[in-house]
């Protein structure tokens, strides 16, 4: 199986809003019709930080991830949180996530980015994949929504 990875592009719209709303409904939660445009559009566009890969395979996006590029007080280059990973249901266990980080893992180091990190569920099965790339930190987290 081919599967390449890319920079989202424009005419990917119709394929992505459908990855992003089984990604919504895995995490049961609504994103207006505002944000999930307002999303796009920034993944889009050079002015914001947030940017998107997506896997292709046989011309079609099965699979994406979502960053934001950040900087940090501790280091001087930038840091890269993943922040969304989803490959479409058929199409997995067949290493597509794995080369989405993979993919920015490469990214980064060719432009010198300080770190990459994402969070995931405690219970989430894909820390199997997660494990194979870094070990797990001791570290809990702490929101507030505002
Ligand atoms: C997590 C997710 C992106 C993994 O995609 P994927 O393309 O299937 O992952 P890979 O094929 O690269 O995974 C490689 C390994 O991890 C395991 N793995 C990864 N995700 C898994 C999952 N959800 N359930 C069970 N095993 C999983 C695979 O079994 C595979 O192990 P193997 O090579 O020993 O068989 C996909 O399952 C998904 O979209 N899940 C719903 C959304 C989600 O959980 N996103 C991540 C939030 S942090």
């Amino acid at each position: 199986m081919d599967v390449s990875i890319r920079e989202v592009q424009v005419q990917d719209k119709a394929q992505w809003r459908q990855l992003w709303d089984g990604y919504n409904a895995f995490y049961r939660s609504v994103v207006t019709e505002e944000i999930t445009e307002n999303t796009w559009q920034r993944m889009l566009s050079d002015q914001s930080s947030i940017f998107g890969r997506v896997a292709v395979v046989e011309g079609e996006v099965v699979g994406f991830a979502l960053s934001v590029l950040h900087e940090g007080t501790w280091v001087t280059s930038p840091i890269c949180y993943l922040e969304d990973l989803f490959v479409a249901e058929n199409q997995r266990g067949r290493g597509i996530a794995g080369k989405l980080i993979q993919a920015l893992i490469d990214e980064g180091k060719a432009k010198g980015w300080s770190r990459l990190y994402w969070h995931t569920a405690t219970d989430n099965p894909a820390r199997k994949l997660y494990d194979r790339f870094t070990p797990v930190e001791d570290y809990v987290r702490y929101r507030m929504n505002l």
